[in-house]
């Protein structure tokens, strides 16, 4: 049994005396702590692999911002890793692909399902660990890329606004898309069970490239993968599914067997309750920026968010948190939201 239950009791629907709180992205670079583990070693992917120095920053923003939840550091880059596409991470720029997907036989050559996921070893160590370094104080939550997110980086090759390579192969080779999609979504789901099978609490599923689609494209490349995978799941563990950008898909979103649906900033809560109801636990969304703004502005912000989402209610951010936003800040938004009462 673990000491701190709430961010579990709201996904089980049961009775809390406050929202639970975490961050996205609260696993980086906000902690002087976690610069110091990443600058002694090569490079992003040398923490990633590594289960201990992995198992030790995960666990950093429990100690230091007293959050609900530790989310396992970790990257959804290693799905196409372990399918046959390695990634670098360039400094400054973002994520690299060497080699990216541009016909039928590169889809044909990538691994999939257990088969890939299995390679994965060092994520599977790294939750064990974790576990072990948490001592049950929270639960730890586990993730994934979506497969229209994953989809992205492969064809494009690297970070895009638009993604218009991949959206490209959509319009022009939609047979070859779905083909793709279908293989990432195997492996997801696959590597989400090994995931739980290794000790995680909660899953979330992100993806963060929805907002360049529409509802159409969304209805047909996205939803029936996510639906998939959350069958796939088979509510082994609550899950959390955000769709970033996606509101012309909340309806269809709702509908896909998450437990939750994760917000992001640009909606308002009181519309998303108006949309989908009082009993979908929601979570988000703060925007990132506030927390640039003084405590008085965090705390109002945070007391508007509260009233407007209601009960099954997980407060979070609307997206992840940005690198250089004043810890004090983020301290003063997790203490924020941890002295409400309903
Ligand atoms: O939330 C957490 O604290 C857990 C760790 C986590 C990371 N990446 C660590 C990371 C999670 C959940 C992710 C998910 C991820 N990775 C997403 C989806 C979430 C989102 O923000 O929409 C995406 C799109 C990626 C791909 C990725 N990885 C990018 C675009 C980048 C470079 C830009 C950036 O955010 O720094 C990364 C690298 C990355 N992943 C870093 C961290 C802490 C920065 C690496 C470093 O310099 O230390």
């Amino acid at each position: 049994m673990l000491e701190n239950t709430i961010l579990l009791d709201v996904l089980n629907h049961k009775e809390v005396p406050r929202p639970p709180v975490w961050l996205m992205r609260q696993a980086g670079r906000i902690l002087p702590e976690y610069r110091e583990v990443r600058g002694s070693l090569s490079g992003f992917k040398a923490l990633v692999q590594n289960p201990e120095l992995a198992s030790l920053v995960t666990v950093q923003p429990v100690d230091r911002l007293g959050v609900d939840a530790a989310i396992l550091f970790s990257d959804i880059l290693v799905i196409p890793e372990c399918m046959g596409l390695d990634y670098e991470l360039i400094e400054k720029k973002g994520p690299v692909f060497p080699k990216t997907i541009k016909s039928e036989s590169d889809i044909d050559n990538l691994l999939s399902g257990a088969e890939a996921a299995e390679k994965l070893d060092y994520v599977f160590q790294a939750i064990e660990q974790t576990n072990a370094r948490l001592e049950k104080r929270v639960p730890l939550i586990g993730f994934s890329g979506a497969p229209w997110t994953l989809m992205c980086y492969m064809i494009e090759g690297s970070g895009s606004k638009t993604f218009s390579k991949a959206k490209a192969m959509l319009y022009r080779q939609p047979q070859l898309a779905h083909k793709l999609l279908d293989k990432l979504s195997t492996t997801i789901a696959a590597y989400l069970k090994l995931k739980i099978k290794a000790g995680v609490h909660v899953v979330q599923i992100f993806d963060s490239w929805a907002g360049v689609l529409n509802k159409e494209l969304y209805k047909e490349f996205c939803i029936p993968y996510l639906l998939k995978i959350l069958k796939e799941l088979n509510d082994e563990v609550p899950t959390i599914l955000f769709a970033k950008g996606a509101y012309f898909s909340l309806s269809d979103l709702n509908y896909c067997g998450s437990t939750a649906l994760g917000i992001d900033w640009t909606l308002s809560m009181q519309h998303v309750r108006q949309a989908i109801g009082d009993h979908k636990v929601l979570q988000g969304n703060l925007d990132p920026c506030t927390l640039y703004g003084s405590p008085e502005t965090i705390a109002s912000n945070v007391q508007k968010l509260v009233g407007e989402a209601g009960r099954n209610h997980i407060v979070n951010l609307g997206h992840g948190v940005y690198p250089d936003t004043p810890l004090e800040n983020v301290i003063s938004f997790v203490k924020t939201v941890q002295a409400i009462q309903y």
